[in-house]
């Protein structure tokens, strides 16, 4: 067999492995999530996640490779993700992937992981090609960017304040809905109503590409907060559909603008949020009326998953991007460095 690349990502609270072969074919995908760690915390505890990656990175190792029915001499590469992320879990995929390519005698290839996110389309729609645009939103990350060819960025906006991913978890836990927050918030909005409270768009109309999720949370957290104060009834669906619709509305408006003043035919979505319904429904019909196309990977890939790891370091490979085997790992990493 040939063209393997071993995967690995310990860039947040999943340990993650996978082997992939020429960019394009996932032999195994291993995803050890440390969620019910973290859930009585309401968030990710960087000691914690640290110190779980080192206890799970040999046997996710492991299962990635019998899964896959090959051993560690059959790799031509080991990627993983360099940054961004916490630097204590980042350390322990960057240490073992170090480990590898030096003993068995292959590239190390440092993978973005913001790139890769984006690279988990390309996985999955093997006839996807640039020139597209890519919403990437997480628990970590939100942020519009332009992608003219491959590995080429344009950074349109990004969020001046919390992160997607990171508002839906925060509204989440003040209501009471469980960790993690996103696919509460969106489960719960199917049965509520979104025009019951008018809550604010942060900078829909201001002309750029930027979010802001800071002042719409802390406009949820003050209503729900008088209500409760003066026991007036209410529906946390209603709350959470209201919520949403808010998010969604900025969301639509700003990537439809920014894929038709780019004349972009293709838009992709990736990261955790992505999986949430309304914005994949809302932008799908809106984006469709404009003869544009919108894409997104499946649930495993995404949230954070080796197998993208692996994807963008077959690409890297063939490009000749390869790392020293002295790279360090980087807390924060932008997207196209
Ligand atoms: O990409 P991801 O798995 O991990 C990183 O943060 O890198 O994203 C996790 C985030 C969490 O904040 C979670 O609440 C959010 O994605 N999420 C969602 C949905 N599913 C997951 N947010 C909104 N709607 C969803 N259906
Ligand atoms: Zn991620």
């Amino acid at each position: 067999m040939e063209g393997l690349v071993l995967g690995i990502e310990t860039s947040c609270d999943e340990t993650s492995t996978a082997v992939v072969r020429s960019g394009r074919e996932i032999l195994s995908l291993v995803i050890s999530s440390q969620v019910d760690l973290h859930r009585r915390y309401g968030g990710v505890v960087p000691e914690l996640a640290g110190r779980a990656h080192l206890e799970a990175i040999l046997p996710a190792l492991q299962e990635a490779l019998r899964d896959a029915g090959v051993g560690l001499g059959d790799m031509d590469a080991v990627a993983v993700t360099r940054g961004p992320g916490l630097i204590g879990s980042l350390l322990v995929g960057v240490t073992a992937a170090k480990a590898l390519a030096f003993s068995l005698g292959v590239p190390l290839i440092a993978v973005n992981h913001l790139e890769a996110h984006i690279y988990a389309n390309f996985l999955h729609f093997p006839d996807l090609e640039p020139p597209l645009i890519a919403f990437l939103a997480s628990g970590g990350h939100t942020v519009l960017v332009h992608m003219a060819a491959h590995r080429r960025y344009e950074v349109l906006g990004e969020t001046v304040d919390d992160a997607a991913g990171e508002a839906y978890d925060k509204v989440a836990r003040y209501l009471g809905l469980g960790y993690p927050g996103g696919p509460e918030i969106d489960r719960l909005s199917r049965e509520g109503d979104p025009q019951t409270v008018r809550f604010p768009r942060a900078l829909m109309h201001d002309g750029s590409y930027d979010f802001s999720l800071s002042g719409l949370k802390t406009a949820v957290i003050n209503h729900v907060r008088k209500l409760r104060e003066t026991g007036a009834p209410f529906e946390v669906a209603d709350i959470a559909a209201s919520f949403q619709a808010a998010v969604v509305d900025v969301q639509v408006h700003k990537i439809t603008r920014a894929a038709q003043e780019k004349g972009a035919e293709r838009v992709v979505l990736a990261g955790g949020v992505a999986a949430n319904r309304s914005l994949r429904e809302r932008l799908g019909e809106e984006l469709s009326r404009l003869g544009i196309t919108l894409y997104y990977p499946p649930m495993n890939l995404c949230v954070d998953n080796a197998a993208m790891i692996a994807a963008l370091g077959w690409r890297m490979l063939q490009e000749g991007d390869t790392a020293p085997l002295d790279v360090d790992a980087s807390a924060s990493l932008p997207l196209g460095s």
